[in-house]
């Protein structure tokens, strides 16, 4: 098939490392980050492309695509995107785009291609777009009782009286981690109070205050379609791992700074060592939030269980993450080891499950 990979690129020349070091170290975000942390690792302190992919990835997939017996044009999803994927014509795409800006940004190709009829790997405009805005996607998950966490979103509705202690506090509308930090974890009212306030000075965008859910935590790959959606060998993350010092979360420093390629921590075990009646919990947690969000071909959901063991839907990712490389320890293409598919495998399977579904 002629195909194009829509994607996000990381900054990644020397003079674009070096001018983001630069700012980096000045950055709004780096002010609120462990000193020693911005020493070490300026190139890692901006986390503003934290969610784009870098150029191994995008061609990573191209290669997959192509072992596939398929023909890619790279499209980067920039404000040229609509003209070039109308020129270019592919028979399908393969959509990793992330975006530039705005709370639907991911939505943007998936709509472009919506309207130009090009047929497309993942979710639509809509749910990419629901489950970006993490309040709109937990809304959706309340209706159906499925659980997650008690939130509040800090510009609608702020009383912190009635809180329990701690808060988990997070932009509304990012990934990869990008603003969750340690001090995401508010233990008092002050805490929260300057959480929200780091929220607004770095992100721009309110803060999702949700109640925290200290148990265990997992991550869902999913793959397919309605009654034969598969769940991928269960993730479990093991934040024992987690710095002494720092609190037990999946944090911008935990993912970020202390597991590296160079210095990997021991963080995940696959499939997931837990009761198997757990196990099966949270494999239908997973589903019925897959379908309810109505997502198609692939994503991965983040669970953590709470203090009666019950999984709660912590974030769901209809573009998961694929880092090609095992020791960038990227959670998709683990769990898809596991399940017996290499990288190339994973990615043709996502296309096919998309093919299969427009036929
Ligand atoms: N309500 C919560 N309770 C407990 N931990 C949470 C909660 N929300 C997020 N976390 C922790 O923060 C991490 C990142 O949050 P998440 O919403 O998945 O952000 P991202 O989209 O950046 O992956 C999670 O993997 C988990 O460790
Ligand atoms: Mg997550």
């Amino acid at each position: 098939m002629k195909l194009a990979l829509t994607y996000n690129v990381k900054k990644e020349t020397d003079e674009e490392i070096s001018s983001s070091v630069k700012d980096a170290k000045n950055s709004v975000t780096s002010k609120y980050i462990n000193r020693e942390l911005v020493e070490n690792y300026p190139e890692r302190i901006d986390d503003t492309y934290a969610e784009w992919d870098s150029m191994e990835t995008i061609d990573a997939v191209k290669a997959a695509l192509e072992s596939g017996g398929h023909d890619v044009m790279l499209v980067e999803a920039d404000e040229n995107a609509y003209e070039r994927l109308k020129e270019l014509k592919p028979e399908f795409v393969f959509n990793v785009a992330e975006g530039y800006y705005g709370a639907s940004r991911e939505s943007q190709i998936p709509a472009m291609l919506e309207m130009l009829n090009i047929p497309f790997t993942g979710s639509d405009s809509i749910t990419i777009g629901i489950c970006h805005d993490k309040s709109r996607c937990k809304e959706i998950l309340s209706y159906y009782n499925i659980p997650n966490s008690k939130f509040f979103i800090s510009d609608i509705q702020f009383d912190s009286n009635n809180l329990e202690f701690p808060q988990f506090v997070k932009p509304l509308h990012e990934g990869s981690s990008k603003g969750i930090y340690n001090s995401s974890l508010a233990n008092n009212k002050e805490e929260l109070i300057s959480e929200i306030a780091r929220i607004k000075e770095c992100y721009n965008q309110p803060a999702l205050v949700e109640d925290f859910i200290g148990g265990k935590e997992f991550t869902v790959a999913m793959l397919g379609n309605g009654e034969n959606v598969k769940v991928l060998p269960i993730v479990e993350l093991n934040l024992d791992f987690v710095p002494e010092g720092f609190n037990k979360i999946y944090s911008y420093e935990v993912k970020w700074f202390f597991d590296t390629r160079e210095n990997q921590l021991d963080i995940f075990t696959c499939p997931a060592k837990v009761d198997e009646k757990i196990y099966k919990q949270i494999e239908k947690v997973c589903k019925d939030a897959y379908k309810v969000l109505r997502i198609r071909d692939w994503a991965r959901i983040d669970v953590r269980l709470d203090k009666n063991n019950v999984p709660n839907i912590i974030e769901i990712n209809p573009l998961p993450g694929i880092l090609p490389d095992p020791r960038d320890n990227s959670c998709y293409p683990k769990a898809a080891r596991h399940g017996g598919m290499d990288y190339n495998a994973m990615i043709n399977a996502v296309l096919n499950e998309a093919v299969k579904r427009n036929s």
